[in-house]
């Protein structure tokens, strides 16, 4: 048999030699200011214009802005219930432990891997503070209902767009939706800082909180003249330099991060549009009998192909994962944080070993899930011969 050697990693090029001149002219100037700076803030105005939000934080990874954005509900809300997807990575939940609040979890919809919106106003009590929503692998996670049930319930919406920049519901791009939006520009993502996240919103209260919680707690980071005098004023035993407000984090990111992400942005919007349409042509030639194919892909934009089998069919997962090794496609099984969260060690101590039983739709994509690298270099070629291949494997009903 031959084998057909694809060569295909989860991404490529990601970073590109223009972006590192870039940041090769920036550190030649005289004096270089390496440390959060005027970058950071060219960075977070074009992000913010780039998204359609008044204000943005840059921080050093989409975590720490899970992280800021808890901490700040926190002192907004209270303490109280967040409801979140078993279906996410690990820091949307960690985020709401660390912060004190208590997670109720949802399944997915197996069309979108988002939160089932029926659920989610099922588990929604006097308690709920939040609805912390992931867009999975670039599917849009929002509807009309979700969207009018948390308005008329005064539920805020915290979206983490963290694998989504740049897909959009009803033409509107995701993360211009909630209270806040966190997103990563970790290496594997649309596009990419290194390290990096940011957190966007219109609310310009929350938008000084979150940058006091950047640095320290320190008050003097917020833009508010206003909010620097009441605690100047509340506290004149206190150097105004030095109140700290909260008990925060230093998370902040560097002027070299900020001048590769305003390269980025640059071609972001391009790189999208092949993405979509790598996606589009995958989908379009799976074998629908053996594959989901009935993803909602309208508005979609993602980094990673879904690849989730249509029945749990183990026999199929395996050829399945052979064929990948065998053709050097780098895949990760599960899909967005390797799956239901609630089989996780972490979680298990919190809420026993069989509360993941609950929520069979994750469970599905946690054994026969997986996703693929999507990238702008990605040859078309290769998607044909890769469908191929998926599409001639054998399943249990064949054997
Ligand atoms: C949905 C989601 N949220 C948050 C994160 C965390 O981002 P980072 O890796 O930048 O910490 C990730 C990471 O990949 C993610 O996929």
């Amino acid at each position: 048999m031959t084998v057909i050697d694809l060569n295909w990693p989860l991404m490529c090029n990601n970073i590109t030699s223009s972006d590192l001149e870039d940041v090769i002219q920036f550190l030649q100037q005289e004096v270089p200011i390496l440390t959060q700076s005027t970058q950071v803030k060219l960075f977070e105005q074009e992000w913010s214009h780039w998204l359609g939000v008044k204000h943005s934080v840059f921080v050093n990874s989409g975590s720490s802005a899970n992280l800021l954005t808890m901490a700040a509900l926190r002192e907004i809300a209270g303490l109280g219930e967040i409801v979140v997807p078993t279906l996410t990575w690990v820091s949307d939940i960690a985020s709401v432990l660390q912060c004190g609040f208590t997670p109720v979890f949802v399944d997915i919809n197996p069309k979108t891997l988002g939160m089932n919106t029926q659920k989610v106003v099922e588990k929604i009590t006097p308690q709920t503070k939040a609805v912390f929503l992931t867009h999975v692998l670039g599917y849009n996670a929002l509807d009309e209902r979700l969207l009018a049930e948390l308005e008329v319930r005064k539920v805020p919406l915290i979206e983490d767009v963290c694998e989504s920049h740049g897909a959009t519901f009803k033409g509107r791009k995701l993360g211009t939706f909630g209270l806040a939006s966190n997103f990563s520009f970790y290496y594997a993502h649309h596009m990419s800082t290194i390290e990096g996240g940011v957190i966007s919103t219109d609310d310009s209260q929350l938008y000084d909180m979150l940058r006091m919680f950047r640095s320290h707690g320190m008050v003097r980071e917020a833009e508010s003249v206003e909010l620097k005098k009441s605690y100047a004023d509340r506290y004149r035993d206190l150097n105004p330099d030095f109140i700290f407000a909260f008990p925060a984090y230093n998370v902040r990111s560097t002027e070299i991060n900020a001048v590769i992400g305003r390269a980025q942005l640059k071609r972001l919007d391009d790189n999208n549009r092949i993405r979509t349409a790598n996606l589009e042509l995958f989908l379009n030639h799976l074998d629908g009998n053996k594959y989901q194919i009935d993803f909602i892909t309208e508005g979609s934009c993602n980094y990673a192909l879904t690849l989730v089998l249509k029945h749990p069919d183990p026999i199929l997962r395996d050829h399945v994962m052979n064929a990948l090794r065998q053709a050097r496609v780098e895949f990760r099984r599960g899909t967005s944080g390797g799956g239901n969260q609630l089989r996780q060690p972490y979680l298990k101590k919190l809420v026993g070993d069989h509360e993941f039983e609950n929520y069979p739709h994750v469970d599905h994509v946690h054994f026969y899930g997986f996703y693929i690298g999507n990238f702008p270099g990605l040859e078309k070629n290769k998607i044909f011969a890769l469908t191929e291949i998926l599409n001639a494997l054998p399943t249990t009903s064949s054997n």
